[in-house]
């Protein structure tokens, strides 16, 4: 969510500079592929509040290759392309830094996945929007968890971070979250868990219980933990897997004006001449990154939200 808002700025900002602007289908392959369309203020047009991205996006394998790279910058010298932006997430930055090795004009690369797991950033786009699906749904699920006094494992995506975990179940008051930058083995986590549940069911005993936890993170998968806490506390136990919903719908403003933001300043970047830089934010103010410096910086969880975290889970 706010891809569609990032090239929509990326237009009209072009546009109010005289600089014309094409956009590649699905991201690399579409450069491969020679696929492009011209992008003027009608495609742009009522842009800014959809979901998705109007170009498509896809996983590019190819692009992994040095030979397939080295052909996409012979496509943008070919089409007398000047500079190119790229939106997404840490594939596109990994392809982004290889073909500026081999293409001189400028790359500039905006930070867009939902995982917010690029360093170098606050906020990647797309990620506010994520935090905020997971929570209304986490709303919803509740109500059945309640009346049925359930337990409801809640499946949330982060790839390997754990960002959307921790602040969807900060913002919708799950009981426990199970995130990969603090996990150490299921027996550990899994004796967490109990004891959070031994007291919260000595203060009310039919109280429904809501754990966030990061995909792909529960070793075997979440059948494991639900059966071991079914058999453990006799409860029923379902798991709710939130998946590709959670990269869909609506960008909520944050992020609307995130990506309107720095789909603007990488054009402003590129007219400055720089190259081979990501246009982030921090404390607000765009600012521009270099795409080495993105890998050698450590992107940590919030230390304060981590902090409190256990203050603020509801207890007997
Ligand atoms: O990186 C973004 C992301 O949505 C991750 O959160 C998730 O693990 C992955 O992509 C899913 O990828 P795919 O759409 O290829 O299944």
């Amino acid at each position: 969510p706010g891809m569609n808002a990032c090239i929509r700025s990326i237009c009209l900002t072009a546009q109010s500079l005289d600089i014309e602007v094409v956009g590649y289908k699905a991201g690399y392959i579409g450069l491969l592929k020679q696929d492009y369309i011209a992008l003027t203020s009608n495609e742009v047009y009522n842009l800014l509040q959809r979901g998705g991205t109007v170009l498509h996006s896809a996983r590019c394998e190819k692009f992994k290759q040095d030979e397939h790279v080295k052909i996409a910058a012979q496509h943008l010298t070919e089409n007398e392309i000047d500079g190119l932006i790229v939106i997404g997430g840490d594939g596109t930055f990994r392809g982004a830094r290889k073909l500026q090795e081999f293409w001189d004009k400028p790359i500039i690369g905006c930070p867009g996945t939902i995982d917010n797991d690029i360093a170098g950033t606050d906020y990647t786009i797309g990620y506010q929007t994520a935090i905020q699906t997971a929570v209304e749904s986490i709303d919803k699920v509740r109500d059945t968890a309640e009346s049925f006094e359930r337990i409801f494992l809640v499946d949330v995506m982060g790839r390997e971070a754990g960002f959307i975990a921790l602040n969807s179940a900060i913002s919708s008051g799950a009981d426990h979250v199970i995130l990969p930058e603090t996990f150490t083995s299921a027996a550990e986590e899994l004796v967490n868990i109990l004891n959070k549940l031994a007291k919260r069911r000595a203060y009310c005993a039919n109280s429904s219980h809501i754990i966030v936890v990061t995909e792909n993170l529960w070793p075997g998968g979440l059948n494991i933990l639900q059966d071991s806490l079914h058999s453990e506390t006799g409860i029923d136990v379902r798991i709710l897997t939130l998946g590709h919903v959670q990269r869909g719908g609506s960008p909520v403003w944050q992020d609307r004006l995130l990506a309107t933001k720095l789909g603007n300043y990488a054009l402003q970047a590129m007219l400055r001449g720089e190259k081979g830089v990501m246009a982030g934010v921090k404390a607000a103010l765009p600012v521009s990154v270099a795409f080495e410096a993105i890998d050698k910086q450590e992107k940590k969880l919030n230390p304060y939200s981590m902090e409190m975290l256990d203050t603020i889970t509801l207890r007997g």
